[in-house]
């Protein structure tokens, strides 16, 4: 089930992406569920899923359309994976390592340990249907994750999955940056191009600081999209 329901999910996404213009419809839920044996309950979770995502959305009896394409990123709280499904593409991680390491004076303030509490640092160059994206530099306490974390995929959905932690809220920073040499060799751009560095740190339900990060986006293929409101 969850392979059909999976191949359903790529079949769509490869339908916004390469066959379907915004606003048109998508083909309607009975033949999707006919065309790929799943039940029409099961068709409509993978649709909410594209709606939660920002992909598509529903009109009542009319049926299911997709939405405008979402270039920037936003400021809601979302992973990098949520991020590049959102836009149609495949995200993934390579390289990756892992240290445990003394959390020291910056990590260990923002994440409330002592310096020389231990945390888990996550180096990893994230990546967008295989193009290097964002360089991302992780720490999480290592008590929180004391089983240790499988990271061939998203960091958030393996918190979910292995130890029920989700970041709620987060405070965050983004500053204009330009890369250093082995930075930017490591995102294939050349040495100093732009860049932003976001700094966040991210709480938990009950308010626990999860995850210290720093995350070096590329200038070239990011930008950060608000909607204001004026009172
Ligand atoms: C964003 C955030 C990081 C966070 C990451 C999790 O990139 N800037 O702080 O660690 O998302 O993403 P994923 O769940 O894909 O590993």
């Amino acid at each position: 089930m969850a392979g059909k329901s999976a191949r359903l999910r790529e079949h769509l996404l490869a339908l916004l992406r390469d066959g379907l213009a915004p606003h048109d419809r998508l083909p309607p839920e009975r033949s999707l569920a006919e065309e790929f044996g799943l039940s029409r309950l099961t068709v409509r979770r993978v649709l909410d899923e594209l709606e939660q995502e920002g992909l598509v959305y529903r009109v009542r009896g009319s049926g299911t359309f997709a939405g405008e394409p979402r270039i920037a990123k936003s400021v809601e709280l979302t992973s990098f994976t949520e991020d590049m499904r959102a836009r149609g593409l495949r995200p993934g991680s390579s390289p990756v390592t892992r240290e445990l390491v003394p959390a020291g004076a910056d990590v260990g303030y923002a994440l409330r340990l002592s310096p020389s509490e231990e945390v888990l640092r996550l180096t990893r160059v994230r990546t967008a249907d295989g193009e290097p994206m964002c360089l991302e530099r992780t720490h999480l306490p290592a008590a929180l994750v004391p089983g240790g974390l499988d990271l061939d995929g998203s960091l958030y959905e393996e918190l979910a999955r292995r130890y029920d932690i989700v970041p709620r809220r987060a405070e965050q920073t983004i500053n204009a940056t330009v890369l250093g040499p082995d930075d930017a060799e490591a995102l294939q751009v050349a040495a100093f191009s732009p860049a932003f560095l976001v700094r966040r740190t991210a709480y938990d339900d009950r308010g626990r600081p999860v995850e210290r990060a720093e995350s070096l986006y590329r200038g070239d293929r990011y930008a950060y999209h608000l909607t204001i409101y004026r009172a």
